[in-house]
């Protein structure tokens, strides 16, 4: 993944763990690096060992780790030079949940390597929708769960999250059920 993503766990893990903290979860994780680059391909496999080192640093689940994560995404993105892109991509939770896909399509002409997951929104109402949610990768589901959190901060709108699928349990892809007054 772009090294923005690994940026983000870093600034994350600084705020809870202070510096000393981050520097033991780099030991942990493997991860020589004294700084990523936003712009340059790192191999997955680096994020997921630094999340799975900040959990256990923490002491905190990986799933409850990864929704935190999300949730920091939102806010640390639009401080990132993407704040008029997230602005452009629509003024309600709705709108810019049907946008998502073209969110990331926009985004890979900045960053041609990425491999964004796929959003699909079904049974849309005037308070909720089943979100669908398709990734090359596996386990990031939890962080869904916190984007939806962090986009309900942004719009200021309490959101309701249910994940109603789960392609942990054999299920094709993930879906969740979002509701906002
Ligand atoms: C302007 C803001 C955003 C930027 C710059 C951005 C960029 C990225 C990048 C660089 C990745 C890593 C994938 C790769 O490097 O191949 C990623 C993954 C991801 N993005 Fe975005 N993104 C943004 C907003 C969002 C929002 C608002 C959501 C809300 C649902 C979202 C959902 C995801 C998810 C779930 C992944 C994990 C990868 C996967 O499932 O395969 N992103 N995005």
């Amino acid at each position: 993944m772009y090294g923005l993503v690994n940026k983000a766990v870093e600034e994350l893990a600084r705020g809870v763990a202070g510096d000393e903290g981050w520097e033991r979860i780099k030991l942990r994780a493997d991860v020589r690096e004294v700084e990523f680059v936003g712009l340059t391909a790192y191999p997955d496999e680096l994020t997921y060992r630094l999340v799975a080192a900040a959990s256990e640093e923490l002491g905190m689940p990986a799933e409850d780790m990864l929704a935190a994560f999300g949730e920091h995404w939102v806010r640390y993105t639009a401080e990132q030079g993407w704040g008029p892109m997230l602005a452009a991509a629509g003024d309600s939770l709705p709108t810019f949940l049907i946008g998502l896909d073209s969110l990331h399509a926009r985004i890979r002409l900045t960053m041609p390597a990425l491999a964004p997951p796929s959003f699909r929104c079904t049974d849309v109402t005037d308070t909720s929708l089943r979100l669908h949610y398709h990734s090359h990768r596996d386990g990031l589901a939890p962080m869904v769960t916190g984007l939806l959190r962090g986009l309900g901060a942004r719009f200021d709108t309490p959101v309701g999250v249910v994940h109603a699928v789960r392609r942990s349990e054999g299920a094709d892809h993930d879906e969740f059920l979002v509701t906002w007054p």
